[in-house]
């Protein structure tokens, strides 16, 4: 048997692994530094919305939430901080799996990192 040389393999599992959807980083602020808010809010939507919502806030089975389209369905941020808490039809309510705190910052994750994407 011949062995594959080092690098073609690296290559190989490089590649698989940049194919596994995962929600858009954090950019780093204009002081220089990642808000911690909004990573902690990236980490929940990775957890808890990528399902319905898409890795990137396309959509799916829920609504396309990039593209600056929940700013504009929800001009309110507290609008939308009751919509994820409570849930509506096919949208689960997070209040009794999140903290407040835990459901702003995925809230500010969508209106303010993947808006900018998509
Ligand atoms: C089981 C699938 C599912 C999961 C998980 C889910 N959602 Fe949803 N979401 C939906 C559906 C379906 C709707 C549309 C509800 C309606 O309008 O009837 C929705 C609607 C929304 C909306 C309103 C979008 C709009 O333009 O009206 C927001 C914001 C939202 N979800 C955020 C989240 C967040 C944040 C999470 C994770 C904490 C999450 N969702 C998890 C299915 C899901």
């Amino acid at each position: 048997m011949r062995l594959l040389p080092v690098g073609t393999t690296l290559f190989v599992v490089l590649t698989l692994g940049a194919c596994s959807p995962s929600a858009p980083e954090v950019p780093v602020g204009a002081d220089g530094r990642t808000d911690p808010v909004l990573v902690q809010g990236r980490d929940l939507y990775q957890a808890n919305c990528v399902q319905c919502h898409g890795s990137g806030g396309g959509g799916g089975r829920g609504p396309q939430l990039n593209g600056g389209t929940v700013a504009a369905s929800y001009p309110d941020t507290a609008a939308q901080i009751e919509l994820v808490t409570n849930g509506k039809g096919a949208m689960p309510a997070f209040g009794g799996r999140l903290e407040p705190a835990e459901i702003e910052a995925v809230v500010r994750y969508t209106r303010e990192v993947l808006a900018e994407n998509g």
